[in-house]
């Protein structure tokens, strides 16, 4: 054995720290697209949207309104929320699944845009994407290897839909939304329930299709999709809920990812909130707008008044993978 002048430990004993929320930003595109409108190009009937999946209109971006730009302005305002600035961020999170170009370039960009010289890395979890790097982003706060991490959730759904595809040209849309995870004198993020479902791997895909002109596009198996949803997130909720040592009426909002309105009020029936939670119904005027949507979502109950500081909020993404991740936060 041997002894040195100082006892050494490894690995170091853990700090107790903890990780919030510390500010929300969001970006939504300026052109608003009407039912009407899809209908033009998609075999569809603007009354058979709004029955099925609750859309009236969507945004979706213009050519200037890339990744990169819609991003990084999400993200500045959610750093202005935080009182931060670029030097306090150790690590950018990007969810995405409509950056078909590469890995983490897209988070690197960002970053420069907005002058955080912080390691950057893509989060590939599909709608998913929010609540899966919310979870990986207080994880690394907790741990101690950042103090600050800025997660930007970003889509541009509207590049890799098939405007003739009845089962997803009406369903998704475009924005960005972002927070900061930070240390806090208490926790602010609960612990995560997340998994995949293998049988339903292939159930939404983006590929290229060389029999069509080559590009990448999105499809979905939707009803199997539906039917997976409406069966078993409640149970994720339950979950959710119970580890963090909560029933559902101590939360003041649910917000689930903005997938289809009948899906977001079968899962609240299903969970029997009660009246005072809101519920969050984004997706009437915004689409799905895949990893963006819970924190357009959110960022909406805000400036609402439907959400203030310290609320609690429990959060559930789903999507391509087919992945899941559910989480409480509290407000900031
Ligand atoms: O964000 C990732 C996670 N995604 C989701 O959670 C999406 C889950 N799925 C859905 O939201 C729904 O499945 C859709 C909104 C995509 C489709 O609604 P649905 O009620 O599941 O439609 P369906 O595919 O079961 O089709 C029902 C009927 C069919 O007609 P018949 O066979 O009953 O006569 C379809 O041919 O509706 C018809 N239909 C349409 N009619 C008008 C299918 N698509 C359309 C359309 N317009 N666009």
């Amino acid at each position: 054995m041997h002894s040195t002048e100082t006892e050494r430990t490894f690995p170091p004993a853990a700090e107790n720290r903890h990780a919030a929320l510390l500010g929300i930003g969001t970006y939504r595109p300026r052109r608003i697209v009407t039912n009407e409108e899809i209908c033009r190009t998609l075999d569809s009937d603007p009354d058979w949207i709004v029955r099925r999946s609750g859309i009236s209109t969507r945004p979706f971006a213009q050519s200037d309104e890339t990744l990169v730009e819609m991003g990084a302005t999400a993200a500045g305002k959610a750093l202005a929320e935080a009182g931060m600035a670029p030097t306090d961020v150790d690590q950018i999170l990007v969810a995405t699944m409509s950056d078909l170009e590469g890995g983490d370039e897209l988070a690197a960009e960002i970053g420069r845009r907005l002058g955080v010289a912080a390691r950057g890395v893509k989060v590939s979890a599909a709608c998913a994407g929010f609540t899966v790097g919310l979870s990986l982003a207080a994880s690394t706060v907790t741990s101690g290897a950042a103090r600050n991490c800025l997660l930007v959730a970003v889509e541009r759904m509207s590049d890799i839909l098939d405007p003739l595809d009845r089962g997803t040209a009406f369903l998704f849309s475009d924005g960005a939304g972002a927070a900061v995870v930070g240390q806090a004198a208490e926790p602010g993020i609960g612990p995560v329930v997340w998994g995949t479902e293998p049988e339903l791997a292939d159930a939404i895909t983006v590929r290229p299709e060389p029999e069509h002109d080559g590009r990448p596009y999105l499809r979905m198996q939707g009803a199997s999709v539906f039917r997976w949803a409406v069966t078993n997130l409640p149970g994720v909720v339950e979950t959710a809920l119970s580890r963090s040592g909560l029933a559902p009426g101590d939360l003041q909002a649910f917000v689930p990812h903005q997938a289809n309105l009948r899906i977001i009020e079968s899962v609240a029936d299903s969970v029997g909130f009660p009246e005072h939670v809101a519920i969050a119904r984004d997706i009437v005027d915004q689409g799905n707008a895949s990893a963006a949507s819970i924190p357009l979502a959110l960022d909406r109950m805000r400036t609402s008044g439907t959400l203030r500081s310290g609320d609690l909020a429990l959060l559930i993404g789903f999507g391509a993978g087919l992945s899941y991740a559910a989480t409480v936060i509290r407000m900031p």
